[in-house]
């Protein structure tokens, strides 16, 4: 697949391109084309010096949109509205899109899921979207940091929620593909600030118990 990932530049969209550039061809988006192609051109030097042939290039997150058939929105909450306002919606119109985000907010040293109105980033996101766009939520649970940390396996379970049967079935199969991620159909969109509301659990307990990066295996 052609996955475009807006806001491909910071430590997620870095991650991810490092971990699938090697199956798909990645296109990373940035409000500043120049500062995505050299984030490219790291990626596949680093994994050109492990032996892994891989594709991936920098450009504008609405060239992202336009080139992907598959869409990550990879920014935080607070800018994805502004973002996805500067991109025209017939390059996401009738695809599957992404949303790893979790709308956190950190108070007195803890973290605290901090949905908007409509109860999960997701649920507010999938209104900023184009209506055939097949919204789906996935990697929302595992620390960038793992992403990138490319000897160490990821064994998560990753919880996919979204409406369309058929674009649920994609990002399973992207997520099984992915390391030893475990890609599972998590319910509709409706329940994913559940899944959201999972990252400032782990933040907090790794906090407290000087541990660092948790993730979740539902097992
Ligand atoms: N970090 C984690 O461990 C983690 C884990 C799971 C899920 N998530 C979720 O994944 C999403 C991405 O997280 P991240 O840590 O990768 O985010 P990030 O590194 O903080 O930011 C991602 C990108 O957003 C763009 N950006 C920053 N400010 C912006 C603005 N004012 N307007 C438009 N774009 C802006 C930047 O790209 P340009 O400067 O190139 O435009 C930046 O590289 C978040 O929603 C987060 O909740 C994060």
């Amino acid at each position: 697949m052609k996955i475009g990932i807006i806001g491909g530049t910071g430590d997620i969209g870095q991650g991810l391109a490092l971990r699938i550039s090697d199956k798909h061809e990645i296109i990373l988006g940035s409000r500043d084309p120049a500062k995505a192609v050299e984030a490219a051109e790291s990626i596949i030097a680093t994994l050109k010096k492990r032996g892994t042939v891989s594709s991936c290039r920098g450009t504008s997150n609405e060239e992202a949109c336009k080139a992907a058939d598959l869409i990550i929105i990879s920014l935080p909450f607070q800018h994805v509205a502004s973002t996805l306002a500067g991109i025209d919606p017939k390059y996401i119109a009738g695809k599957i899109v992404i949303s790893p985000v979790n709308p956190m907010i950190r108070k007195d040293g803890f973290f605290y899921n901090n949905p908007p109105e409509e109860g999960s980033a997701a649920l507010a996101i999938r209104k900023m979207l184009p209506e055939s766009a097949k919204l789906v939520t996935a990697f929302n649970n595992i620390a960038a940091r793992k992403w990138t940390i490319l000897d160490e396996v990821l064994d998560y379970t990753v919880a996919v929620c979204g409406d369309d049967a058929e674009a649920k079935k994609t990002v399973i199969k992207l997520v099984r593909e992915t390391s030893q991620l475990y890609g599972l159909d998590a319910g509709p969109l409706a329940v994913s600030g559940i899944v959201e509301s999972i990252t400032p659990l782990a933040i907090n307990i790794a906090q407290i118990n000087g541990l660092k990066d948790l993730g979740v295996y539902i097992k």
